[in-house]
């Protein structure tokens, strides 16, 4: 028996050599479960005492033997298989590449930056806000047209929930968990029940400011945008601020930045007027700030909020604000260097 068995190791030992069995052909002979090497193990049991030991070791040794010798015959028939396999006539030829951030986050990331050197800290909410944090506590009357459906994407028709409409709602967290003085910005997705258009979307980004301690005045307003104009656009870049009006905000300005005026590109974006609105701003109103816990006998502040599709369409020359969100591999790959 045990010869018998030695005469397979040679036999196996050949196959390794001139490698010539198929895998399949090979395991079916060798290791499946009527091949060779089972029936040996079967026979074990009647393999007198004295010999067992020895029969143990041929029978393992053939066993680990066919096993490599298998191994070996499945990575030769991988190999020239994959010698002989016709390219892929679909396959890209030029490399993916690396990825490279979008367009909105380095905006949003280079805001940022500008705001963290002059000591405002970064701060988040909630995309789904409450009545009170989006409207109530921002001083929105009851019956103000942005609380209607035509305007809000509510939750469940539940009038108490719904898609924040702006990062206003940051503001109202911010000033309940601290007292003054706050320097915070507030970046983040909001979301409208609008027209889709070149100028307009139901969702975009937009980053909330707040700055709020003892006697500030609309001054240090002034001065905060125009630090932030000069940093992001450069020192020559236009802007303008006109008197507007928002609850939260008394006396209360819309930020412009001139676009320009040459094409049909421009008369579409700007209306006409060649300025391009990216951010409102004021004077935080008293009601909110009682309505946060904050006493205004005592502290006064700004804030504003700036649409970051807007801005970076002026930074790229982004002609039509749905292309931020349709990713389109040619419209990113515009903005490989790593801008
Ligand atoms: N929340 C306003 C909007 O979405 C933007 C805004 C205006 C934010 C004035 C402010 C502000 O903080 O003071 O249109």
């Amino acid at each position: 028996m045990i010869e018998t068995i030695n005469a397979v190791i040679e036999e196996v030992k050949a196959i390794q050599k001139d490698r010539s069995m198929e895998p399949e052909a090979f395991r079916m002979k060798y290791l499946a479960k009527k091949g060779l090497i089972t029936n040996f193990f079967q026979e074990f049991k009647s393999v007198p005492n004295e010999q067992k030991r020895e029969y143990g070791q041929v029978i393992n040794t053939l066993k680990n033997l066919a096993e490599d010798v298998y191994g070996a015959l499945k990575a030769d028939a991988g190999s020239s298989a994959a010698g002989t396999r016709i390219e892929d006539p679909t396959k890209r030829t030029e490399s993916l590449g690396f990825g490279q951030k979008h367009p909105i986050s380095s905006v949003r990331d280079e805001i940022i930056e500008i705001f963290s050197r002059v000591g405002f800290d970064v701060s988040e909410g909630p995309e789904i806000e409450d009545d009170w944090h989006n409207f109530s506590a921002l001083n929105f009357p009851e019956e103000h047209p942005a609380r209607d459906m035509q305007d809000t994407f509510f939750v469940a028709k539940d009038p108490d929930w719904a898609l924040r409409t702006h990062t206003s709602s940051v503001q109202v967290r911010a000033m309940e968990k601290q007292q003054p003085p706050i320097r915070t910005i507030s970046p983040g997705r909001v979301f409208r029940n609008e027209a889709i258009s070149t100028r307009s979307h139901c969702m975009f980004h937009q980053i909330e400011g707040l700055y709020i301690d003892k006697d500030v005045s609309f001054a240090d307003l002034k001065q905060m945008i125009q630090y932030f104009a000069d940093s992001f656009f450069g020192k020559d870049t236009k802007i303008r601020l006109r008197p507007s009006y928002f609850p939260f905000t008394e006396p209360s300005a819309e930020v412009d930045i001139y676009w320009g005026l040459e094409n049909e590109i421009d008369y579409r974006i700007t209306k006409g007027t060649g300025w391009l609105e990216i951010m409102g701003c004021g004077m935080v109103d008293p009601n909110v700030l009682s309505a946060c816990g904050i006493d205004p006998e005592v502290y006064s502040g700004y804030a504003f909020g700036m649409g970051i599709e807007r801005i970076a369409m002026n930074r790229y020359q982004i002609p039509d604000l749905r292309m931020y969100f349709e990713n389109d591999i040619r419209f990113l790959q515009l903005f490989e260097s790593g801008l």
